[in-house]
Order: C-alpha cells, then structure tokens, then sequence
C-alpha cells in the first residue's frame, strides 16, 4: 500500500497571524490541501497528519475526508521534537511492504505529477529510501545533498550543521521522501538527537541506511518550486504568485484573452469557455463556470456563479448565482446569492438582486433593490424601485408576472403580487395585489398652486 506522512505539527509563529499556518489559503486554496490533493493524485491513498497544537482547527478542516488519520504530537518545553520524531509518531501504521511518502504541509507547490514520477523512480530503482531534490540558486535554509567524487549521495547536511564546502552545495533536500516500509520503520527506529538543535532529524535516516549498506539515491526534480515552502507573510506572496501565474497561463493557452494578466485571480475549480475576454482586477472564485464568449470588465468578482454565453459584465459582483445568455451585467451591479437573471435581460447600475428570479427580458437598469421575488418575463422594473422584503422581523416574497411596468420609485410592500401586463405608476407603494392588465397608482395626488410664487412674492414686497 502507498501511504503518506505528512508533518505539519509546527506552531508557523513567524506567519505572526492567528490563523493555523497551514490553513492559510493560496489562491483561495488551503495550503495543507494542496499537500493532500497532490499525494492523493500520485496514488497515495491513505495520509496520516501530523498534528501539533493546532489539531482542533485542522481536524475542523479536513474532517469530511475519511482517507486522513490525524495523529497528535505533543509540543512543549521537553517534548521530543524534530522531523524525524514527528515522522516516527506514524510507525505503528507502517507495514514493512508499503511505499512510505514523508512530505511537509507546507510545500505546497509539490504537485501529483511530480510525485507520480518520483515514485516512479523510487520503485524502477528499487530504492530502499528515495530523496526529492532540487537544485536552486538560493539555498539559503535548506539541508545540503551531500554527494562524493562518483557523485554518490553519502548524507544530506543542515544548514546549520553544515561546513563551508558543504554551504557550496546547490542541491537541495526538499523535504520529501519515499521509502520503503522495513527501511522507514528501521531508520526511524535508529534516529539520535546529536546535532546542533537537539532534534531527531529525518534526514539523518540517509547515512543510517547507507551504513547499512541500503541502496539511497536523490532524484532531482527540474521544478525547483517543489521546495519551496510557506514560513512567512512573504513566502505566502511568492508562492501564490507562482500558482495564479500558472492557472492564468493554463487558460491563455486554453484561448482565453486577458487584457492584463498580471492581475486577475483565477481559483483552481473556475471554468472558462472561449473567445472569452477578462479585463484587469477581476477576481473568479469557487465554483464558477464562464461559457464562450462572456466579457468580463474591470473590478469584478464573481463566486460560485454560473455565466451563460455572451454574457457582458462590468464593475460588479457575483455571488452564488446564475447569470442567462446575452445578459448585461453592471456596472456596479450586486447579485447576492441565489439569483437567477434569464436571457437578454440587464441588471444595471447599481442594481441589488438577492434570492430571486428575473425571467428572460426582464430590466433593472438602475438603482433597484430586487429582494425575495419571482419576477417574470419582459418586465420593466424602473429606476428606484424597491422590493420591502422586510418588515424587521420577517422576509417575505413577491411575485410579478410577464410584461409587468413597475414605475420608477416604487415601493413593493412584500408579500404582493403584481399581475401580467400591469402597471405600477411611478412614486407608487404597492401594498396590495395589483390585477391583471390594470393600472395601479398609490401616492397622493398631485396639487397645483398656479401663481404660488409670484403671489407669495408680492405679499412680500407689500409688508
Ligand atoms: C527540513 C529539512 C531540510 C530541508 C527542509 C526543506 C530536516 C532535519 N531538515 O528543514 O533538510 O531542506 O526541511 O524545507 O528534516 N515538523 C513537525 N514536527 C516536528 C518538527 C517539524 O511536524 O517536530 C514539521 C513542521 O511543521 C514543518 C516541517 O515539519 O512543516 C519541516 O520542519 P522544519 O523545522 O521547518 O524543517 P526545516 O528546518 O525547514
Ligand atoms: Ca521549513
């Protein structure tokens, strides 16, 4: 069986944030998820999670995913302490047979690709213990992979425990290592904590088993991402950036047209058709899913949305929500969850729609508060109008049928029902149903002061 440590019981204080290091999110993703989704896609089906004083919030995170175990390292003052402690806290799980991967919750940028070709590697070799190396330019931080003259890896280095020829040294460790069951449980078994940190150190498990005379080797990654991992605010930065670059690459090459790339951020599950066209500061998140041919324009963000073709959207945000061809979308337009626009209609300026339905056709071209409704198709709803969904305890719906004219500023008193083809006269506040093919108006009548000025005037002058 393949099985999966992975160490992530660390405080992460130099994160200086109250949130768990690894659940920070990168690109909308938690970090530890990357972790997990890559060793699941290289066919390691079952993880055991190292876990510190953080456990209660990752637990929290991963509790549907019934392929974690969670184990608990106790961390304090005394504890034992060390990647290879924190690895060893898994042995009981361990089969002599298994394929044993060790990697840390917070590389992220290791993907399943990767590690499907180092396993690979590790099995056409008949490795006993394979290491994930990389070579960088900055090693600053990293242990050294130690090679002699007939390049023969002999040990791997810490930085801290390391000589000056040693610090010369370009290949990395990058934390991740494959081995085989009996190799893992007999290293394990062997760790000593005589070096600078005090600490049992999994890396000490190469010179263990060459002593052994057990067949180590290194397989160099050409990705040199795959090490790097997440210890602050900054390297949070980097790494997300190498991830956003990546998927908008992904969607360029898949035809997609960005005006400017370097700031548009696209979540991993998003679904872009083409002939698509994403201007500068637009944010797509979730489950969200862009048809051909939709025009997405500066600064908007759209979550967990569904965008039917030739879609235009401008300035305006999106959530939860479903959004019929040929629309028109802003700008600055607001659609909270659980909106339905249909076909052609337009949902302009300043427009809120929130949990209900616009059939095909329908308008709100400005400043509109649509709340709880159904409203059918063709209808107009004019510049101001308001659907009073509330009444400070309760919500309540509306309904509207076809070819409905709702005046500018109206009030619609939920719950109402605004018949077919009725018209609602501007200025109206509807409380009460309006019948089919009728006219409805609801404000005081209108009165007229002829010469009130000029009369006013004059008894002015005359005082
Ligand atoms: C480790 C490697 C180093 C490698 C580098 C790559 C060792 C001794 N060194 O160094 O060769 O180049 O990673 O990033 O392994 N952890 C626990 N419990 C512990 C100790 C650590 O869960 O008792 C977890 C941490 O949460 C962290 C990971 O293991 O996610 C790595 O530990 P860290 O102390 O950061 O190792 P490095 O010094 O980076
Ligand atoms: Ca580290």
């Amino acid at each position: 069986m393949n099985q999966a440590i992975i160490l992530a019981a660390g405080e992460g204080s130099r994160m200086k944030s109250s949130l768990i290091k690894v659940l920070h999110k990168i690109n909308g993703k938690v970090m530890l998820k990357y972790v997990l989704d890559a060793c699941k896609g290289a066919g390691f089906d079952k993880s055991y999670l190292i876990v510190g004083n953080n456990k209660d919030k990752v637990m929290e995170e991963f509790s549907s995913d019934t392929s974690i175990s969670f184990i608990e390292q106790k961390m304090g003052p005394g504890e034992p302490y060390g990647t290879g402690y924190a690895a060893s806290l898994a042995k009981e799980h361990v089969n002599a047979g298994d394929n044993v991967l060790v990697i840390f919750g917070d590389t992220p940028l290791v993907d399943e690709e990767v590690l499907k070709d180092f396993l690979k590697y590790h099995e056409d070799n008949d490795n006993n213990m394979t290491i994930l190396s990389a070579v960088l330019d900055d090693c600053e931080g990293y242990g050294r992979i130690v090679r002699d003259a007939d390049k023969n890896l002999t040990k791997i280095v810490e930085q801290k425990d390391a000589s000056d020829d040693e610090l010369n040294i370009n290949e990395v460790n990058s934390g991740i290592y494959c081995f085989k069951g009996e190799d893992f449980l007999d290293a394990i078994n062997n760790l000593k904590n005589d070096n600078v940190k005090k600490e049992y150190y999994l890396t000490d498990a190469v010179s263990y088993l060459l002593s052994k005379g057990k067949k180590v080797n290194a397989y160099i990654s050409d990705d040199q991402n795959i090490a790097l991992g997440v210890n602050n605010q900054l390297d949070l930065s980097k790494i997300e950036e190498i991830v956003r670059k990546k998927i908008i690459t992904k969607w360029m090459l898949e035809g997609v047209y960005f005006k400017n790339p370097s700031n548009v951020y696209i979540e991993e599950n998003v679904k872009i058709g083409r002939d698509v066209e994403i201007y500068p500061d637009v944010i797509l998140e979730g489950d969200t899913t862009i048809e051909d041919n939709v025009k997405i324009y500066g600064y908007t963000r759209i979550v967990n949305s569904h965008i039917a073709k030739d879609v235009t959207i401008e300035s305006s945000l999106i959530e939860d929500s479903f959004i019929g061809e040929r629309t028109k979308v802003g700008p600055n337009a607001h659609l909270r969850p659980n909106s339905k626009i249909g076909k052609d209609c337009k949902v302009g300026n300043f427009v809120e729609i929130k949990n209900a339905s616009l059939g095909d056709g329908t308008k709100a071209g400005h400043l509109a508060y649509v709340g709880d409704a159904d409203v059918g198709r063709n209808v107009n709803i004019g510049c101001g109008v308001i659907f009073a969904n509330y009444d400070g305890k309760d919500k309540f719906r509306s309904k509207v049928e076809d070819n409905a004219f709702i005046g500018s500023n109206s009030n619609l008193v939920a719950p109402v029902e605004i018949g077919e083809n009725a018209y609602v006269a501007a200025g109206s506040t509807i409380i009460t149903k309006v019948m089919k093919d009728s006219l409805s108006i609801a404000r005081a009548r209108q009165v007229d002061k002829i010469d009130w000025v000029k009369n006013k005037k004059n008894m002015e002058e005359e005082k």
